[in-house]
């Protein structure tokens, strides 16, 4: 395969559905070989795996919970053994839509462990790996982060930490790795599912838009191709939003 990211080693958290699955194809597609962490869905990492393997490309999918340091430090443990890490994609996350007074500490303490905590070590540990050799960070934050959502405090909190992880390790990892975020809009993946969001949320997102429609996954994963390759070689501490217009910070 060749492409953009050929001979480099990337790892996307969170990689076996939704906006993650979308750059761990993409990225395959551009001949970067690519590993993935998946949670349970054991089945289509198999499958993502295999089909990645069916077009000529690399993939790897590896069992791990970020809210767990133990599993992080053997997730990167794991991805050492194939080699120098180029490119990490800080994907995997988790919302909550809720009332701020009915919100438990329980529930800000389970959304931000995922959220921030995980992208913390995720992000310690792989720029522990690039500083001396070079890489890119891609953190996926969200357009909430910018303007805050009412009934989604704690994720908004989150992601908006993440907006500073990002500008801050921009600044301690130059010049040797670039350090950026992207925030989508709503993009259709199972985060926007029923089961996690009213349906009056789904349709007022919608025509927040400027597009006045939902991302398809490919729309936020074709950022993150651009920023781990050539092209994005003079931008860092950067938020770029595939968001249809959503918000324009
Ligand atoms: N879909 C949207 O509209 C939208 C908008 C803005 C930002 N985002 C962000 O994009 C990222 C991907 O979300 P998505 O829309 O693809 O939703 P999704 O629910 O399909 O994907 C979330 C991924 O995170 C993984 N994950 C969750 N908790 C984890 C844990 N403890 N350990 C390891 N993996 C875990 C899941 O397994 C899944 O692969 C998230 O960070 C989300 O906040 C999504």
């Amino acid at each position: 395969m060749s492409g953009q990211l050929e001979g480099k080693l990337a790892l996307v958290t969170g990689g076996s559905r939704g906006i993650g699955r979308a750059v761990v194809e993409s990225f395959a597609a551009e001949g970067a070989e690519v590993a993935f962490t998946y949670r349970s869905g054991s089945d289509e990492a198999k499958e993502i795996v295999s089909s990645i393997a069916v077009s000529g490309g690399k993939a790897h999918a590896i069992k791990a919970d970020i809210a767990d340091e133990k599993q992080i430090l053997s997730l990167f443990n794991q991805v050492d053994e194939l080699g120098q890490l180029d490119i990490l994609v800080n994907n995997a996350g988790v919302i909550l839509e809720k009332s701020l007074v009915e919100t438990t500490a329980e529930e800000f303490d389970w959304l931000m462990n995922i959220n921030l905590r995980g992208l913390f070590l995720c992000g310690r540990e792989g720029l522990r790996r690039m500083a001396g050799n070079g890489g890119r960070v891609i953190n996926i934050t969200s357009d909430l982060s910018f303007v805050g959502r009412e009934e989604f405090s704690v994720y908004c909190a989150s992601k908006g930490a993440i907006n500073a992880l990002t500008k801050s390790w921009a600044r301690e990892f130059a010049p040797n790795v670039l350090v950026n975020a992207i925030a989508p809009g709503p993009i259709d993946t199972d985060m926007l599912d029923l089961e996690h969001m009213s349906p009056e949320w789904q349709k007022k997102e919608k025509e927040l838009t400027v597009l006045k429609r939902i991302g398809k996954p490919q729309e936020a994963s074709s950022v993150a191709v651009f920023l781990a390759g050539p092209g994005g070689s003079y931008i860092t501490g950067q938020i770029i939003g595939p968001n249809g217009g959503s918000v324009m910070p």
